[in-house]
């Protein structure tokens, strides 16, 4: 069976996501965004193709989602939910399952239970199932180390390093982690929310925890900003020193006063790319990769939980629904 999916925003990341789903030969039926540069003009134009592939961006997603019946949207428009939840109800509503980069849905219930138990009572209605997936949350903070903790017979602690060099990332990743401001500057724009930073890090720690059957008591999270010792540049800033080159934030889950699951990202000019599972019990282990490429990584993600998604029980659902249908073939 072929797959319909229509693509919902097309930023970096969607365009990245519209590219896999056509190399891998879904049929891609559909494509909204509301950027006035791209809207209107053709899908294989805007994601880089040298050819036209017949499908306009649009910026009516209701038109587009009615006319184009997808089986499943791939959509990545923002990481908050209670921003994004009316383009996630329009999907529903055609009855198509939803897979978003939208990191607060990857645990909704932590930051937004209300709206949780809305789109679950919508997509349990009109028989849509739908998922917040990526590589963070999703994968290197969650999932990996999740699975990585089947080899111990007893588990104390798990803590998680990644550390990844931010001048490879994409323009919209280096603008919404301050790279060029000043340590003011950058803390005033993280509150007044004009810039993100890292979003998810309490959803990874408690969808890790749930993929674990560990019941924490509390979950915390925290970051601020790397400054710049020199003179540093990136395709796209020039950060001079005192400036903020990048940040370090982490997510913490305890059980009691017992930290028992730590995350911690740096995300910085010039860092190191590498990624570290420290588990502490027995046997401990220590598992190390030089990096996971996050962009790319987050398009195959998305891309390749597509078919599994239409077998997954309608409602809202997270990763681990489709790991245990992956294993069990039950959700
Ligand atoms: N979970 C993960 O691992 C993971 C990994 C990568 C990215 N993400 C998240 O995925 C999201 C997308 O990343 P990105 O870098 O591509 O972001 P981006 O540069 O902000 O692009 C988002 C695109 O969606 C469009 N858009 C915004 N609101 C829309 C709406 N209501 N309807 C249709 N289109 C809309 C934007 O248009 P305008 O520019 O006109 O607003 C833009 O073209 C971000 O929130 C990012 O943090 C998550």
């Amino acid at each position: 069976m072929t797959i319909r999916v229509v693509i919902y925003g097309v930023g970096p990341i969607g365009q990245l996501i519209a590219r896999v789903a056509l190399e891998r030969g879904f049929d891609v039926v559909g494509a909204v965004d509301i950027d006035p540069q791209k809207v209107g003009k053709d899908l294989g134009e805007v994601i880089g193709l040298d050819k036209a592939i017949g499908i306009k961006v649009e910026s009516d997603a209701d038109k587009v989602l009615r006319e184009a019946d997808p089986d499943v949207v791939l959509h990545s428009t923002g990481s908050f939910l209670d921003k994004v939840y009316p383009q996630i109800m329009k999907a529903i509503r055609v009855g198509a399952d939803v897979i978003s980069t939208c990191e607060t849905l990857a645990w909704p219930w932590y930051r937004y239970p209300d709206l949780a138990e809305l789109i679950d009572n919508y997509a349990r209605n009109y028989g849509s199932t739908v998922l917040g997936a990526g590589v963070n949350p999703g994968f290197v903070f969650d999932a990996l180390p999740a699975a990585l903790s089947v080899t111990l017979t007893k588990l104390d602690k798990i803590s998680v390093v990644r550390s990844l060099d931010a001048s490879k990332r994409r323009y919209s990743f280096q603008k919404k982690i301050g790279l060029g401001m000043t340590i003011n500057q950058f803390r005033e724009a993280l509150a007044k929310g004009e810039i993100t930073a890292h979003v998810g890090f309490a959803e990874s720690v408690l969808l890790m925890a749930n993929m674990m059957g560990i019941r924490l008591d509390r979950v915390e999270e925290g970051q601020d900003a790397i400054i710049a010792d020199r003179h540093y540049e990136t395709q796209y800033f020039k950060i001079e020193e005192g400036q903020v080159r990048g940040v370090v934030g982490h997510g913490s889950g305890f059980v009691g006063n017992r930290e028992v699951i730590r995350v911690e990202l740096r995300a910085c000019v010039a860092c190191e790319d590498y990624e570290e599972i420290r588990l502490e019990g027995d046997p401990s282990m220590l598992w190390r990769s030089t990096g996971t490429p996050g962009d790319p990584a987050t398009a195959a993600v998305i891309v390749n939980l597509a078919p599994r998604i239409l077998n997954v029980r309608p409602g809202l659902v997270t990763l681990k629904d489709l790991v245990n249908y992956a294993f069990t073939g039950q959700t």
